[in-house]
């Protein structure tokens, strides 16, 4: 899908920008004579500007021979403001014309919002079938700190997307096949079925004794290998050796899912291991093709704009020379099941930014060999790696993967610690569901927050600090909105937005209705920490305005107007985290 602006800009409401657009360009066409003009009318963020700002007169009056700032008025004294939306107009500078809108505009799109707060998110006009790939960990081993981003992102993603009325196929690309799980199926057959109750359930140390097993023994690392063969002969024994051992693994996954509130279950689950029946099928089309080449006895597709260093063509190997495939053979499979099968518009890969070499083979093979619907719009959303202080992949300190259920067991804790200093009166309940509310969105939005395009360093302090970018500063602004709700009383019937008597309350209103326009953006170019940004600044917008505008002290009417933007305030940011999977509390 091509993005529609390579920028995330302040653009509000696009649906005003363009009657804007309409309104200024049909009396620019009819005073300069030229048919079509594009008077480009933009958001103009310095509020001494005006709201927005058109700055196509300049050109047309070029094209004319007139002077700009004379055909700027002569465009202000034919606008056909029909709908209200112009409060004021007025040439400035060389030629700009600069355009306040109507505060009742505003303050009528902001009460619908109040009256129905999931208009606030209009659906696509187009429903699109999109695949998002996330998660998606290797089986073998249990989910580590590796696996976090592409299962938050991908979450945040598909609720993006479902929001907007898209039909979302979340697909969780395990890996469960191949030579680990030889050595694994081994593992399980020499100690006896009992190993599968107890040592099971540490999937790290259960792995590492059978790594240990197959380095040290060269007996066991023979029936390994010979478990790889009769597994993939479909030896009842050794199936169901494995099936047992991909039952507990996917559990723990499950685990993990449910607490971070990713909404994946089993029936995401598109495991390697679907496409076993597939792979012969795809190297025989690609031979049809006339795509396969022999190298080395491996089977081999060499796509032109694929070159070594030295200038060599890059293979894309499909087949190892012992008959084995591989995991682009497997991801060939997918690529057609997603387009065929599925019929996807899109099909998005929440992966990590060292796949991408991976992924454009795989793209280009698809394409060439057709295994790709012309339609669908192949993307990898690659993210970065997650960084420890020292700058190198984030390990614990004896250098092991750090397991993804232990850190969201620290990140619980350090937020209970934090809860329990600001509330040491709350009951211990309490602090426990709030603490881990916390903790998971504390790492969640930190996650989240970054441009996923870079490595970030982990770094437990500024994720769980009440400044800055961070879930805790986000969540308490909520909590206190609320509070001020409870106290006022909002019953969002009864308040409603009636005069803007301060730019800071004009301001709150117009940055909330924002939230379509970043979620659009979100949507397309697959940037979760535009939200964030968005909801950060929303935030701010909203403690400027709380500040500058009393709410107790007003009079009636304005106090109405003041609660219903605090509400409107409250509605919009709840809106936001439930996208980013982070829900608010009533109190923190
Ligand atoms: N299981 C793979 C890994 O751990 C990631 C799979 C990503 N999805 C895909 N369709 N290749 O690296």
């Amino acid at each position: 899908m091509p993005p529609r602006s390579p920028y995330f800009s302040q653009t509000l409401m696009e649906n005003i920008r363009e009657q804007l657009s309409r309104l200024v360009g049909d009396a620019l066409s009819e005073v300069s004579g030229i048919a079509g003009c594009n008077p480009n009318v933009f958001e103009a963020t310095r509020p001494e500007f005006g709201d927005y700002q058109a700055n196509g007169v300049m050109a047309a009056a070029g094209r004319c021979g007139r002077k700009p700032r004379e055909l700027a008025e002569a465009v202000i004294s034919v606008l056909r403001d029909e709908d209200g939306l112009v409060a004021s107009a007025e040439v400035a500078g060389p030629g700009f014309i600069n355009i306040r809108l109507n505060d009742r505009a505003l303050m009528a799109r902001g009460d619908e919002v109040l009256r129905d707060p999931r208009s606030l998110i209009p659906a696509d006009s187009q429903t699109l079938k999109i695949v998002v790939d996330q998660s998606s960990p290797n089986l073998a081993k249990e989910m580590h700190v590796g696996h976090l981003r592409g299962t938050v992102i991908g979450d945040c993603l598909s609720r993006v997307l479902e929001r907007l009325g898209h039909k979302v196929i979340r697909q969780n690309h395990v890996g469960d096949w191949g030579t680990q799980f030889g050595m694994l199926i081994a593992y399980i057959l020499d100690q006896g079925a009992s190993v599968l109750q107890t040592e099971l359930e540490d999937l790290e140390t259960f792995y590492r004794a059978a790594k240990d097993k197959f380095d040290s023994d060269p007996d066991f690392a023979d029936r390994a290998r010979l478990s790889v063969v009769k597994l993939q002969g479909g030896d009842p024994e050794y199936l169901e050796a494995w099936r047992s051992f991909i039952d507990e693994s996917l559990r723990h996954c499950q685990e993990i899912y449910d607490r971070l509130d990713v909404g994946l279950t089993l029936a995401d689950l598109d495991a390697e291991s679907r496409y076993n029946d597939d792979l012969e099928a795809i190297i025989h089309e690609l031979d049809e093709k006339g795509l396969l080449r022999e190298s080395d006895g491996a089977r081999c597709v060499f796509l032109p704009e694929f070159k070594g260093k030295d200038g060599e063509p890059l293979p894309v190997i499909v087949q190892k020379s012992d008959g084995g495939y591989l995991y682009s053979t497997t991801d060939l499979a997918a690529v057609k099941m997603r387009s065929f099968d599925f019929k996807a518009d899109r099909s998005l890969y929440v992966v990590d930014a060292r796949q991408s070499l991976h992924f454009r083979q795989v793209f280009a093979v698809a394409r060439a060999a057709d295994m790709a619907s012309a339609n669908i719009s192949l993307e990898h959303v690659a993210y970065g790696t997650i960084m420890g202080s020292d700058g190198r992949p984030y390990k614990t300190r004896s250098g092991d993967s750090v397991k993804l259920a232990d850190l969201l067991d620290e990140a619980v804790a350090r937020a209970l610690a934090l809860v329990s200093e600001k509330n040491p009166d709350m009951a211990e309940d309490e602090r426990l569901l709030i603490a881990e509310n916390i903790g998971i969105a504390s790492v969640k939005y930190a996650d989240l927050s970054k441009n996923r395009m870079n490595d970030y360093v982990f770094d437990w302090s500024t994720m769980l600090s009440f400044e800055g970018n961070t879930a805790p500063y986000l969540l308490y602004a909520c909590t206190r909105i609320k509070s001020l709700l409870r106290k006022h009383g909002d019953d969002s019937g009864g308040n409603e937005l009636t005069a803007l008597t301060r730019s800071e309350e004009r301001a709150l209103l117009l940055k909330a209705l924002q939230l379509p326009e970043v979620v659009d953006v979100v949507a397309r170019e697959c940037y979760p920490n535009l939200l964030c940004t968005y909801l950060y600044e929303l935030s701010g917008v909203f403690m400027r305005f709380y500040e500058a505008c009393p709410v107790l002290k007003a009079e009636p009417q304005i106090r109405k107007t003041r609660l219903a933007l605090a509400s409107l305030t409250e509605k919009t940011l709840e809106q936001g985290l439930d996208l980013l999977g982070i829900q608010t509390l009533e109190r923190m």
